[in-house]
């Protein structure tokens, strides 16, 4: 059986083709970056017209890679949400069309619950479940007791920024370019990790919810002062890597702080990581240094993908789920019920 995986939330354009549930024959991504550079963020409605220009080359380069033609597909799959309403419709829209003129199914995916089933196509052994679900994300920083795969209950989510875009607003604090990730975690091996007090926050009573929003405001103050402007300030090399540096540590510190607690309250043995964020090697280091079991995703299904979409698709379908039809709408937010 064959799955096309379409994914169109944020900021990268995204389309594979996959064999039963893990088997990827092609998955192309046109990712968005270098525009949204210049503006140190994404750029909705311009997310959006990428898409339109990039999805339809993108579906071609996908089925030349897998050798396969559009009515070789069994199945179409596309990501309905959370994400950017502008973004997802482009990606939902080439999903129906296909759907009706190929006279195939359609499976709408939840975009979080694919980073996760991301993992379970990186391993060909089985994981047990319960697990904690971990996800990292530019747009998600959420903990989850996963029953079973697909069985999820939320235990914890950020208040605020999440983590992704908690490195993208401080890389550019910094004037390093879009996305911001990568290069606080280049800088952050350069640096001292103990010269900046930076901390995350807690939230009273609350022990597994994320908040990233204070941390941005303390590294803003450490580096520029509290009435200080940003454009005003050139930083050293120096304070650049040490605030990397420091700011890296406290927002690692605090996720395995709280998936270790969250692995202890729920008597769970096994992480399952998904996301952008879980590319960084400092972080995966880190979490290494517990007795906990962890799982990666490969790493080229950490950032946005078609195909954890296709897989996700593909299991789904395999486990009875129905597909969803033409009336499949677009979700901006998506509650995970508890
Ligand atoms: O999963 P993803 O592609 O997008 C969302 O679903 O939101 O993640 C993108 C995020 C960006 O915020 C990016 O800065 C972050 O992942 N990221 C990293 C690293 N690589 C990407 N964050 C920290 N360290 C990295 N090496
Ligand atoms: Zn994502």
């Amino acid at each position: 059986m064959l799955t096309l995986g379409i994914e169109t939330t944020c900021d990268e354009t995204a389309v594979a083709i996959v064999r039963g549930t893990k088997e990827i024959l092609s998955n192309k991504i046109a990712s968005q970056a270098t525009v949204h550079s210049s503006f140190g963020g994404v750029i909705p409605e311009l997310a959006s017209r990428m898409h339109t220009e990039q999805i339809i080359p993108l579906l071609d380069e996908a089925l030349k890679e897998a050798n396969s033609k559009l009515e070789d597909i069994d199945l179409i799959s596309v990501a309905y949400g959370p994400g950017l309403l502008g973004a997802l419709m482009v990606g939902l829209q080439c999903a129906k069309t296909l759907a009706m003129t190929l006279n195939k199914p359609l499976m709408g995916i939840n975009h979080i619950e694919a980073h996760l089933y991301a993992v379970l196509m990186s391993h060909e052994e089985e994981i047990t479940f319960p697990s904690i679900g971990v996800v990292l994300s530019g747009g998600h920083t959420t903990l989850l007791y996963m029953r079973s795969f697909g069985d999820f209950q939320l235990i914890g989510q950020t208040v605020d920024d999440a983590l992704g875009e908690a490195f993208d607003k401080v890389a550019k604090m910094m004037q390093l370019p879009y996305p911001g990730g990568p290069e606080i975690e280049k800088r952050a091996a350069l640096g001292d990790p103990t010269v900046y007090p930076i901390k995350a926050g807690q939230i009273k009573n609350r022990p597994f919810d994320f908040s990233f929003s204070g941390t941005k405001t303390s590294v803003l103050y450490n580096l520029f002062g509290p009435k200080g402007s940003i454009s005003k300030v050139t930083l050293t090399e120096k304070e650049i890597n040490d605030m990397a540096a420091s700011f890296q540590a406290a927002v690692i510190r605090d996720v395995i702080k709280k998936a270790t607690l969250a692995a202890k309250e729920f008597n769970c043995q096994n992480l399952l990581f998904g996301g952008g964020v879980t590319n960084n090697q400092a972080l995966r280091d880190a979490f290494e240094k517990t007795d906990l079991n962890l799982y990666w995703p490969k790493r080229e299904l950490t950032l946005d993908n078609g195909a954890m979409i296709a897989g996700l698709a593909a299991w789904r379908h395999k486990n009875g789920f129905k597909p969803d039809g033409l009336r499949l709408k677009p979700v901006t937010r998506i509650p995970f019920t508890s």
